[in-house]
């Protein structure tokens, strides 16, 4: 099984408890959401491989170390996933960017692919698939199996908020990818919403309802 990473740190959870306020404006939400993503690309990209290159200072020459290998990509599920883009570009400002839209098919309530973008050489890349929610997990699992016939070099799945259905789900179709969340919730209610949650993210995120 995959581990789950709790990212538990102090200003990770404040900053949290800030955005689950019903009463938080757009605006808060927003900047809360990229203040928090930006620290959760940290300790998302703290085992990215290293390799190392000579380079001169101004006084001698040294090993140094560099990222290993071709730039990372990003890949946000639509559209709440945007949400967290800007903020780990402040970390990885060299991303790449993907993007992979999907909808639940009200008849067999399976999610259908409607959007795909990626960038080239992606069996080269090591991706972090990004959507604040983690509800039925039905979507996270149906985007890492897409992004499994790419055949990359890794997959790793960021959330702000899991529901244990949701890391049941994703967990049991895909045993290798590791979660990154700042909560596990309770649970989720009759319609898909993780308990106690902050409501519909990408409302809040777009300010639409
Ligand atoms: N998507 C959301 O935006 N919120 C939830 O609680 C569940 C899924």
């Amino acid at each position: 099984m995959s581990k789950v990473h709790l990212i538990d740190h102090p200003l990770v959870q404040h900053k949290l408890t800030l955005m689950r306020r019903k009463d938080a404006s757009t605006n808060s939400f927003r900047r809360l959401l990229g203040e928090l993503s930006t620290l959760m690309a940290y300790e998302v990209t703290r085992d990215m491989p290293l390799q190392d290159i000579q380079v001169e200072t101004p006084l001698e020459t040294m090993t140094g170390k560099v990222i290993d290998g071709k730039k990372l990509v990003l890949v946000s599920i639509l559209r709440a996933g945007n949400g967290f883009l800007d903020g780990m570009l402040n970390v990885v400002p060299g991303a790449r960017v993907g993007h992979i839209g999907l909808y639940r098919d009200p008849q067999t309530l399976q999610p259908v692919e409607y959007y795909f973008k990626m960038p080239s050489e992606m069996h080269e890349r090591d991706i972090i698939v990004v959507d604040p929610m983690l509800a039925t997990g039905n979507s996270a699992a149906a985007a890492v199996a897409r992004l499994k016939q790419l055949e990359p070099r890794s997959i790793k799945f960021v959330c702000l908020l899991a529901a244990p259905e949701g890391i049941a789900t994703l967990q049991g179709a895909h045993p290798d990818v590791p979660v990154y969340t700042a909560a596990v919730d309770r649970e989720l209610n009759d319609h898909g919403y993780i308990l106690p949650g902050l409501g519909d993210a990408g409302d809040r995120i777009f300010g639409t309802k």
